[in-house]
């Protein structure tokens, strides 16, 4: 099916719009593990100027400020801002499209997009806007999830999807979700950009989630392609959906709490 790239786009952002305080609840202890090598990447220390890209609750520009950096976050949904905002009032946190980002050529040293690219209509776009905000020299890092094999908690889900359900429902279509899991191809979208020596490697990260059916709420209440995928199946199809998630993630359940393995594929590169 053909991507219509402004329909997609607001999907995602009515998506966005609906659960910055889910997504927090949700995923906020996990996408905050690949801060740290995502700032290394770009070499983040005091004084650098750095825009977080994507920024949703603001983790990353929370611990970029608090390296001394100064930092600019933005995101396209408002209420994602107002989240970031409340939860650190002492950065600056404006609205602003990853794929014409509110800001002139080479402003900044380096710029960081944590599980942001995988969002977008026009992800290459977002590359270029990246690379036209750097400074010769600057550097661009970001992170996806890795394949669902290694993602264990997209696998679980998809696998019942596809068991029990229809892995083809009528969502505005986007562009491939585990696209740039593949580094080759994620060096190939940062070269076509305009960056030159790309990079990428593997930072593991641990998914921590009530047992039950912790993970087919999260999926379903604090995700926004996922979610859509969960919600337009049929009432039978997604019982025995959220069944399938319960019995594979018995593996993984410690107590009363599943531990997922969800790797991060973390890409990084540098203006020339
Ligand atoms: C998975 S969340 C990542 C949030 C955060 N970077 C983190 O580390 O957890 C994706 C974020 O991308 C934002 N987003 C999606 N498409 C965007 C776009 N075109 N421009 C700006 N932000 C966008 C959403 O509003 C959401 O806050």
């Amino acid at each position: 099916m053909m991507i219509e790239p402004e329909k997609f786009r607001d999907f995602e952002r009515a998506g966005w719009e609906n659960i910055p305080g889910e997504y927090h609840q949700a995923f906020g202890s996990l996408t905050i593990q690949a801060i740290g090598a995502l700032l290394d990447a770009v070499r983040v220390k005091k004084g650098v100027n750095l825009l977080d890209i994507a920024s949703g609750p603001g983790y990353v520009a929370s611990a970029a400020a608090k390296r001394g950096a100064v930092v600019v976050g933005v995101d396209f949904s408002p209420a994602m801002v107002a989240e970031a905002r409340k939860l650190d009032p002492g950065v600056d946190f404006r609205e602003g499209d990853a794929e014409a980002l509110p800001f002139g050529n080479g402003l900044f040293d380096a710029a960081v997009m944590n599980f942001g690219i995988l969002h977008l209509g026009r992800p290459d776009h977002a590359l270029v806007e990246a690379h036209r905000v750097l400074r010769a020299g600057g550097k661009f890092a970001f992170t996806v999830w890795a394949k669902p094999e290694e993602t264990v908690g997209f696998g679980i889900v998809l696998s019942a999807v596809e068991a029990h359900g229809e892995a083809k429902v009528p969502l505005p279509p986007g562009p491939p979700f585990f696209r740039f899991s593949d580094p080759i191809e994620s060096k190939r979208a940062l070269i076509a950009a305009g960056f030159d020596s790309p990079k990428v490697k593997k930072v593991e990260q641990v998914w921590r989630l009530p047992a039950g059916d912790g993970v087919f709420e999260a999926m379903r209440d604090s995700t926004v392609r996922t979610a859509g995928l969960l919600r337009a199946q049929k009432p039978e199809a997604l019982d025995k959906i959220r069944e399938g998630i319960r019995r594979d993630t018995l593996a993984y359940t410690k107590d009363d709490m599943v531990e997922l393995p969800m790797p991060a594929m973390l890409a990084w590169a540098r203006k020339p």
